[in-house]
């Protein structure tokens, strides 16, 4: 089926259950799926057990869509599915030389030439990267010196909502996973109206490029919130991404749930993403987007101390969180389909708020690049948003993205302010708290992070039980 611009699309087809419910799923396909190739340079690939998950939950809704524009030469619905042919990747347009400097960030220094990369210099792909090296010895200092108080709030356990009920109920910790709940040093939408901060995660990977292509013929920006060891594999990659102008933000670098490490490891996790983004393009990003939208005051304070600036996606309610669901496509979890009325729903939900919106999508499988360029941004530009990276939807210039270009004069460095930002209306904070520098052996048991145990009948058990259940959300 081949659509064209303006043609408004209405399809309705059985849909399998909605992404926004089935989080943990997916997290143990990926970590599956991650652990096969890690020794082949991170190239990400799907484990298909979504099967399963989808049949142990009865009578799947119906899902229908209408767009007001599509891309021409989209790729037809039919071909945006699990299991589907790898596409040819298309090659960058574009290389840099060393020390090129963007446009749009002014006094960025010059780009370093990424064949000077040591990969062994790097802790190994898709794993929490230990804590005793140097490098994360002196982070976890530099925490501890900043000022920042990180509150001694315990450790989840892998399994989300379900598995934590004593986190859960404890409100003062505002655990965004299980309840929503964010502080006002998060972002999570913009200040405008029908201003949308657009936003990709989980790469950079090979099916990045056929993005940065349609992002430059429509002159959009965007900001992608880069997986650390994705960056390494593919640096070239993220140099076109920061020299196309787009904003380059940290989503750590093996993409866990952070609150179920101690604070060594988040500082390990973010400190490598921070280093390896340097390292290739010159910059440390400021702003940080949790893996799953997993932050508590914890990992919130840590942030704090090490200049990041938490971005969540949207949520309105319980039900109406602003995840398009395209992760699961490749992995059979959802359907296009079920992506695309997720997508009008969050347009519905955009009618209605006061605010501008963030919405989570990704750029790491070839299917969720696919509805991105083919429908769902096509239709946005229809709808006439004003599409921009999050730096910019908060009214700040792009050269404020970076510690080492931020104005600092108009735009103070968090860290700079000591603890202040986070100890108001944070109850938790006020308890006894623990530098981040210090070793904690309780934290380092409560830390065990992919329970590999947990097999898929429980998970569906967890999963079912959780969707039976009131506003527990599981994303
Ligand atoms: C907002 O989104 C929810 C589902 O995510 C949907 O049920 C609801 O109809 C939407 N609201 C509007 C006004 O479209
Ligand atoms: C702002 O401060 C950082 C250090 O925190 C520094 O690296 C950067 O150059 C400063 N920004 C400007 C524009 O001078
Ligand atoms: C942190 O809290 C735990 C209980 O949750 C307690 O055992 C521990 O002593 C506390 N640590 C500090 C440094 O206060
Ligand atoms: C943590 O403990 C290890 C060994 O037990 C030690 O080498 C390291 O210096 C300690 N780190 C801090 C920050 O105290
Ligand atoms: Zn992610």
């Amino acid at each position: 089926m081949k659509l064209s611009t303006s043609t408004v699309v209405s399809v309705v087809l059985p849909a399998l259950v909605s992404a926004h419910d089935i989080h943990h799923t997916r997290y143990h396909a990926r970590q599956a799926a991650v652990a096969a190739v890690s020794s082949a340079a991170g190239a990400p690939t799907v484990a298909a057990s979504g099967s399963l998950t989808s049949a142990a939950l009865s009578a799947p809704p119906t899902a229908s869509f209408s767009l007001m524009s599509s891309n021409p030469n989209a790729v037809p619905l039919s071909s945006i599915a699990s299991g589907v042919p790898t596409q040819a990747t298309v090659p960058l347009d574009t290389t840099y030389q060393a020390g090129a400097t963007p446009t749009g960030v002014s006094s960025a220094p010059g780009l370093p030439n990424p064949s000077s990369l040591v990969i062994s210099s790097y802790p190994p792909l898709d794993k929490v990267p230990p804590t005793d090296s140097p490098e994360v010895q002196q982070w976890i200092q530099e925490v501890a010196n900043s000022g920042v108080t990180i509150p001694n709030i315990t450790a989840t356990v892998a399994g989300g909502c379900p598995a934590n009920p004593e986190a859960v109920s404890d409100s003062s910790r505002c655990w965004w996973t299980c309840g929503g709940c964010t502080r006002n040093t998060d972002i999570v939408s913009c200040p405008d109206k029908l201003t949308w901060g657009l936003t990709y995660d989980d790469g950079p990977s090979p099916y990045t490029p056929t993005l940065l292509n349609y992002l430059d013929e429509q002159s959009l920006k965007s900001t992608f919130f880069v997986v650390g060891s994705r960056a390494l594999s593919y640096p070239a990659t993220l140099q076109a991404e920061y020299m196309g102008g787009h904003q380059i933000a940290v989503h750590t670098w093996s993409h866990p749930d952070m609150t179920t490490l101690s604070n060594e490891e988040i500082i390990a996790e973010l400190g490598w993403t921070k280093k390896i983004i340097k390292d290739v393009t010159g910059v440390t990003p400021n702003m940080m987007r949790p893996p799953y939208g997993d932050i508590d005051d914890r990992v919130r304070a840590i942030c704090t101390a090490m200049g990041l600036t938490p971005v969540i996606w949207t949520r309105i309610s319980a039900t109406s969180t602003f995840d398009t669901g395209d992760y699961d496509i490749a992995g059979g979890i959802t359907s296009v389909t079920q992506v695309l009325a997720n997508w009008e729903n969050i347009l519905g939900n955009v009618s209605v708020i006061d605010t501008g919106f963030i919405v989570l999508e990704h750029d790491l499988f070839q299917q969720s690049v696919d509805v991105a360029t083919g429908y769902i941004l096509p239709d946005a530009l229809a709808h006439k948003f004003t599409i921009e990276p999050v730096v910019n939807c908060v009214n700040k210039p792009l050269s404020d993205a970076y510690i080492e270009t931020n104005d600092n004069s108009t735009d103070p460095p968090l860290a700079s302010g000591g603890s202040a930002t986070l100890s108001s209306g944070a109850p938790g904070s006020a308890e006894a708290t623990s530098k981040a520098g210090s070793n904690s052996s309780s934290s380092a048991t409560a830390m065990v992070s992919t329970p590999k145990g947990l097999g898929l009948v429980a998970l569906t058990t967890a999963i079912v039980s959780l969707l039976g259940g009131t506003a527990a959300t599981l994303l």
